[in-house]
C-alpha cells in the first residue's frame, strides 16, 4: 500500500486576538446574567470541536491539554458517541431509570460492575454528576457501616454539593461561608512524594490522639489528586488505608471521578497501586461530556433496601447510551493511546524541566500530567502567579491549558489526542515559558 499522505493539521490558529468580536458579544451577555460563582479560566467561547482540537466563535483553533477538566475523554465530537447519543435520543429522552427499566440503563450497569477492580460482584448506582455521586457513597457507607465518621485528605476535592464540600480540603472558598458543613469529617495529610512528609505517620498519630477508628464509616480518596495538584501518592500510603479499613471496618472509597475511565492508561488509577476499593465513584469521563456519573459498589457493601436512595435525572437513556458508546471508544482506542501519548507528553515535559528552572516537577500517569512550578528548586517554593501567566499566555498562542493545586498544570487532554497535539502543545509551552522569563508582556 502506498503510504498516506499525512495533511498538516490546520491548528492551532489564531485569526483574531480572542476574546474576539463574537466572544466579547456572549461574555457580555454571560457576565450580564450568569452567576458570578462561575470561575471563567480565560475568554474561551467555543464553538465546536474535533479529537483534541477545540474552535471559538471567532474561528480560533486550539490544541486542547484539558477536556473541559478532563471530560471529553474520546473528543469533542467522537463519531461513534454522537451516533449513540443521536439514536437514543430518537427513541426516548426520558423515563425515570429508578422506578422504570430500560436496556441502557442495565446495560451500563453490567458493563460498569465488570469494570469494577477486583473478583466479587459489583452493583451500580448511576448519577448526574460527580457531586452526586459522592453525596450518594457518603450515604451508602453511613447505611451500610451504621458509623458517622468520614476521613478524607487534605488537597482532595470531592464536589459542591454539601457533603462533597465537607469532605473538600483544596481551597477555602470552596467552603468559607458556606457552614456549618457535615459533622463528623477528618481531614488528614495526603502523601505527596514531591514535597516530603509522613502521611501514614499523621494518620496514626491522629488515631491515637483524637479520633476513634471505630467510628470510621468510610475513607474517601483520590487514588491520584486531581483539583489539589495532580499528585501520585506512595502506593504503600493506599495500601495503608486499604488495611485500615480492613482492620476497623470502614470502607474504601475510591473518588476516580477525574482519574478514572482510562484516563491513566488503565481503567482506574487504582490499578496501578494494586488496591482494590469498597466503593468507586465515577463520573467527569465516562459520558464524554453527557451529564453521567456512578457508584460502583461491591454487592456486600451496597446493602441500602428498595427506596432508600434515588435519582429522577441519573442514568438518562441518552446519557447512557453516550456511555456505553464512551466506554467502548476508551476499550478500543484510548486505553493504549493513554499509554502512547502519556509517555510521549512525560518525556517531552521532562525535556522542558532540564531547560526551565521554574519546573519543579512532572509526574503523571497516562494522561493525567501535573507539571509543579516553583521559584526555586532547593526551596519548592510554589510560583502561582507564574501558572496564571503561563495559562494566559497559553491561550493566546491556541495551547488550552488549566491549573491545579497551589502552582501546577494539569495536563488532561482527550485520551484521542495524536502526537501532532502532544507535540505542538509542547512547543507552545516551551515558547510560552521562554517569553515568561523574560517576562514579556502579552
Ligand atoms: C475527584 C473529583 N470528585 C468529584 C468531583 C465533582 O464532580 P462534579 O463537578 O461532576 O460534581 C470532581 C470534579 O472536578 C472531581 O475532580
Amino acid at each position: 500500500m502506498p503510504p498516506k499522505t499525512m495533511v498538516k493539521p490546520d491548528y492551532p490558529r489564531i485569526r483574531v486576538a480572542p476574546p474576539g468580536p463574537k466572544a466579547r458579544g456572549i461574555i457580555a451577555q454571560d457576565r450580564e446574567w450568569s452567576s458570578p460563582s462561575y470561575i471563567k479560566a480565560y475568554p474561551l467561547a467555543m464553538a465546536g470541536g474535533k479529537g483534541a482540537m477545540v474552535e471559538d466563535v471567532d474561528g480560533n483553533r486550539y490544541i486542547d491539554f484539558m477536556a473541559g477538566i478532563a471530560v471529553s475523554s474520546t473528543g469533542y465530537n467522537h463519531p461513534k458517541v454522537v451516533s449513540a447519543v443521536v439514536e437514543a435520543a430518537g427513541r426516548f429522552l426520558h423515563i425515570c431509570g429508578t422506578d422504570f427499566y430500560y436496556d441502557g440503563m442495565s446495560r451500563l450497569c453490567e458493563r460498569l460492575g465488570k469494570l469494577a477492580p477486583g473478583k466479587e460482584k459489583s452493583r451500580v448506582f448511576l448519577t448526574n454528576s460527580g457531586a452526586e455521586a459522592v453525596e450518594g457513597a457518603v450515604k451508602l457507607a453511613r447505611y451500610h457501616t451504621r458509623k458517622p465518621h468520614l476521613i478524607s485528605f487534605q488537597g482532595a476535592f470531592h464536589g459542591r454539593t454539601y457533603a462533597a464540600i465537607s469532605l473538600t480540603a483544596s481551597k477555602v472558598k470552596y467552603r468559607a461561608g458556606f457552614g456549618p458543613l457535615l459533622p463528623e469529617v477528618t481531614h488528614l495529610p495526603y502523601d505527596n512524594p514531591y514535597r516530603g512528609g509522613d502521611a501514614v505517620r499523621a494518620a496514626k498519630e491522629a488515631f491515637e490522639s483524637r479520633l476513634p477508628a471505630k467510628d470510621v464509616a468510610a475513607v474517601f480518596m483520590e487514588p491520584v489528586l486531581g483539583e489539589g495538584g495532580y499528585v501520585i501518592p506512595d502506593s504503600k500510603f493506599v495500601r495503608f488505608w486499604r488495611e485500615f479499613c480492613d482492620e476497623h471496618g470502614a470502607l474504601l472509597v475510591f473518588d476516580e471521578i477525574q482519574s478514572g475511565v482510562g484516563r491513566t492508561g488503565k481503567w482506574w488509577a487504582c490499578e496501578h497501586h494494586g488496591v482494590e476499593p469498597d466503593i468507586l465513584l465515577s463520573a467527569k469521563g465516562l459520558g464524554s461530556g453527557m451529564p453521567i456519573g456512578a457508584i460502583v459498589a461491591k454487592e456486600d457493601v451496597m446493602t441500602w433496601p428498595r427506596g432508600t436512595h434515588g435519582s429522577t435525572f441519573g442514568g438518562n437513556p441518552v446519557a447512557c447510551a453516550a456511555a456505553l458508546a464512551t466506554l467502548d471508544v476508551v476499550e478500543s482506542e484510548g486505553l493504549a493511546n493513554a499509554r502512547l501519548m502519556g509517555d510521549r507528553l512525560l518525556q517531552g515535559l521532562r525535556k522542558l524541566q532540564d531547560r526551565h528552572a521554574c519546573i519543579g516537577d512532572v509526574r503523571g500517569r497516562g494522561l493525567m500530567i501535573g507539571v509543579e512550578f516553583v521559584k526555586d528548586r532547593t526551596t519548592k517554593e510554589p510560583d502561582p502567579q507564574l501558572v496564571e501567566d503561563l495559562e494566559q499566555r497559553a491561550f493566546r498562542k491556541g495551547l488550552l491549558l488549566l491549573t491545579a493545586g497551589k502552582s501546577a498544570i494539569r495536563i488532561a487532554p482527550p485520551l484521542v489526542l495524536t502526537g501532532y497535539d502532544v507535540d505542538t502543545g509542547l512547543s507552545i509551552l516551551d515558547e510560552c515559558l521562554t517569553e515568561l522569563k523574560k517576562r514579556r508582556p502579552l
